[in-house]
């Protein structure tokens, strides 16, 4: 029998399509070369200009937490108070990151399917000054979406001293998110919904963050410093670590895409197209963990259904047999569900073929879906989409 190939539905990375892996695929040039530099040049000057960006933005080698170390790094110092607001496991990360680096922590915590809203965070950020706060954008691990502009309009009206952090790894480019709604420092990476391969850290700092940066004067870090790679930024035919050539290549596609798609478009087609695709899942029984009303455009876990007897591990093996690659759920989460991004550039074809799969796999776990029920949902969908 012909194997079915396996759609990557999880979280990130995302599916690459094939004129990104053409950029991964070519034949390496120096980073001296005049075309990459250039390459290179417009990549930086593309996000700077759609994400509304008034200091500066940093592409380097590196991954996601790579991005949360940096924003942590530039704008704070020894026992600086920082507000964490953490709905999630990856939330959290900051809450290690920070306390390593010898500030002092304090959590606002939401819990898991729910997120941090503006008025306990104007509650907490009355107690004391803090040099920073900390926000997930959208928690991998639970697939809810904080929200964000409220945050920063709160922000800005009632505490603007402190420097807002978002991590946006789960979230930026397929959720809206922009600097000049009063954001400090926006991180991402590259594997999520800009649909490269992982391998990028992508960090925008807003005039504010650059400024703080400075007044900090040497920082421990190195590797990570903003004020090592804004020459390079500015001017890439400058060296302060070899850039990633093809990453860069691959980016570069990838802006393209979404400039042809249109940025707007691009965060209505994600959030049309996850109310369809979990309008599917619910019709199957499955049930998101993350509370309506916050619900990520970008990814979603799923609840088994109750009763259905579905046991996680077998579940997902068989779905991937079926020919999709799933995530498992983390945390307190682990065994009760299972995750699915649906961001990037995805298509038509692949929600098609994943709730198609998500069926089969159930019937052959002995779920009785009656098959083509997601499907029939998802079909009306998108019909009309
Ligand atoms: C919201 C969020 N922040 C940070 C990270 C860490 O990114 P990375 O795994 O690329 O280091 C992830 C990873 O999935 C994430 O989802």
């Amino acid at each position: 029998m012909v194997r079915t190939p396996r759609l990557l539905m999880i979280p990130g990375p995302t599916p690459v399509v094939r004129s990104i892996q053409n950029q991964m695929a070519r034949e390496t040039v120096a980073f001296g070369d005049a075309d990459f530099i250039a390459d290179f040049r417009g990549v930086v000057a593309d996000l700077k200009t759609m994400w509304r960006c008034d200091g500066e933005v940093f592409v380097v080698a590196g991954s996601g937490t790579l991005a949360m170390e940096m924003a942590i790094s530039n704008v704070t110092k020894r026992d600086d108070d920082v507000l964490v607001c953490s709905h999630g496991f990856f939330g959290d990360r900051f809450i290690d990151m920070c306390s390593r680096r010898g500030l002092k922590v304090d959590v606002l915590a939401a819990k898991w399917g729910s997120v941090p809203v503006p008025e306990q965070m104007d509650a907490r950020l009355s107690e004391k000054k803090y040099a920073a706060v900390t926000v997930t954008h959208v928690d991998t691990s639970t697939g809810a979406m904080a929200p964000l502009k409220e945050i920063c309009d709160m922000m800005k009206a009632r505490h603007p001293e402190a420097l807002l952090i978002v991590d946006a790894v789960a979230a930026a480019g397929g959720a809206e998110s922009w600097m000049d709604w009063g954001i400090d420092v926006l991180l991402t990476c590259s594997q999520k919904a800009f649909g490269v391969a992982p391998g990028l850290a992508v960090l925008w700092a807003g005039r504010r963050a650059v400024e703080r940066r400075a007044a900090l004067g040497t920082i421990p870090e190195s590797y990570v410093d903003f004020e090592k790679w804004i020459p390079v930024m500015n001017d890439p035919a400058k060296y302060w670590g070899t850039p990633p050539v093809n990453m860069i290549w691959a980016l570069k596609e990838s802006m393209r895409i979404i400039k042809e798609e249109g940025l707007e478009e691009r965060y209505a087609r994600h959030a049309r197209q996850a109310a369809i695709f979990v309008s599917a899942m619910e019709a199957l029984g499955f049930r998101p963990a993350a509370g309506e009303g916050h619900r990520a455009p970008t990814l979603t876990i799923f609840f088994y259904p109750e009763g259905s007897g579905l046991e996680d591990a077998a579940f997902r093996a068989k779905l991937a047999e079926e020919g999709v690659q799933s995530a498992g759920c983390l945390a307190g989460f682990a065994g009760r569900g299972f995750r699915l991004g649906h961001m990037g550039n995805i298509d038509k074809h692949t929600l098609v073929g994943t709730i198609a799969a998500v069926e089969r796999a159930c019937i052959r776990c002995g779920y009785r879906v009656a098959p083509g029920k997601g499907l029939s949902v998802l079909q009306e969908g998108l019909v009309r989409e």
